[in-house]
């Protein structure tokens, strides 16, 4: 494929990840998982991180929202290091029952992180309604975490941080438990709210037709501690249809150059 500049080729670097590595210590000794991760993902840009399982892609989502230290090289956002919770980050987990708080209501669960914010009574409720409702939850305000299934719970999460508006969203294999249905409508959303709010997103996905949807730009991560063995421009152009882009061919070949990427880092 030719390499044409992105649609966001000329916006600011945002979030920029330079000889990145992680060493856990544990009881039986360092573990080291990470080895030397470079890259950048530019302001309104869309990127997507994929390799295989345990490969440390939930490692890396938590140095770069500060919730575990930096063994060596660094994580800026804007160019400030990040050395704790940015509080212009959101993070979305991968293990989302346990980030809702059970005994509150979904509606108080996406509240919240907006208590920081300042924000008018108004304003708050026109944010967790305009949320709720983007992730296809109107009307769940009252009920509890428990009383959902686990793709609405995750949902809830999803909304939570979409409410908050963050400059900078990370999400860790966000729509694994949701059915293919929503997580198409999820997939848009994403777009649609990097759009509204030029929001950058990192999402960690295996899903390899979804990065390629999703993505401006496909990081692969392979070897073992891991490296970045490929970065992969999306060029779809900003319009992107669940239909009609996923059968052009340019995405065949991406999801193609992307599969084979990934099995090489296996
Ligand atoms: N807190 C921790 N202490 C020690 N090792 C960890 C810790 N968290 C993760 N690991 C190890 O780091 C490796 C990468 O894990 P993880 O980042 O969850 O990978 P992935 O998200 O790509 O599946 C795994 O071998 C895992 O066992
Ligand atoms: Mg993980």
């Amino acid at each position: 494929m030719t390499s044409t500049a992105s649609a966001f080729a000329d916006a600011p670097v945002r979030l920029s990840v330079v000889g990145l590595a992680k060493t856990y210590e544990t009881k039986q000794g360092p573990v080291e998982v990470i080895a030397d991760l470079t890259f950048d993902v530019r302001a309104a840009e869309i990127a997507c991180i994929v390799g295989p399982s345990g490969i440390g892609k939930t490692t890396l989502l938590k140095c770069l929202t500060g919730l575990q230290s930096i063994t060596s090289g660094s994580a800026r956002i804007d160019g400030e290091p990040i050395d704790g919770p940015p509080k212009e980050m959101a993070l979305v987990f991968q293990e989302y029952t346990r980030s809702l708080m059970p005994w509150l209501t979904v509606e108080r669960n996406v509240l919240l992180p907006l208590r920081h914010l300042r924000l008018s009574k108004p304003e708050q409720s026109e944010r967790i309604t305009s949320a709720l409702a983007a992730v296809g939850l109107a009307g769940a305000e009252s009920k509890y975490p428990w009383q959902l299934s686990g793709g609405m719970q995750q949902r809830v999460a999803i909304a939570r941080a979409i409410a908050y508006r963050p400059e900078v969203l990370i999400m860790d294999e966000p729509f694994a438990s949701v059915d293919a249905q929503t997580r198409f409508e999820l997939e848009d959303l994403c777009i649609r709210i990097r759009d509204e709010f030029g929001m950058t997103i990192v999402v960690v996905t295996h899903d390899i037709d979804e990065a390629v949807y999703l993505s401006d730009r496909v990081v692969v991560l392979g070897e073992r501690p891991a490296r970045v063995t490929e970065i992969i421009d999306v060029e779809l152009g900003a319009d992107r249809d669940q239909i009609t882009t996923r059968s052009r061919p340019e995405f065949a070949a991406l999801r193609t150059r992307v599969f084979e990427h990934i099995r090489k880092a296996g």
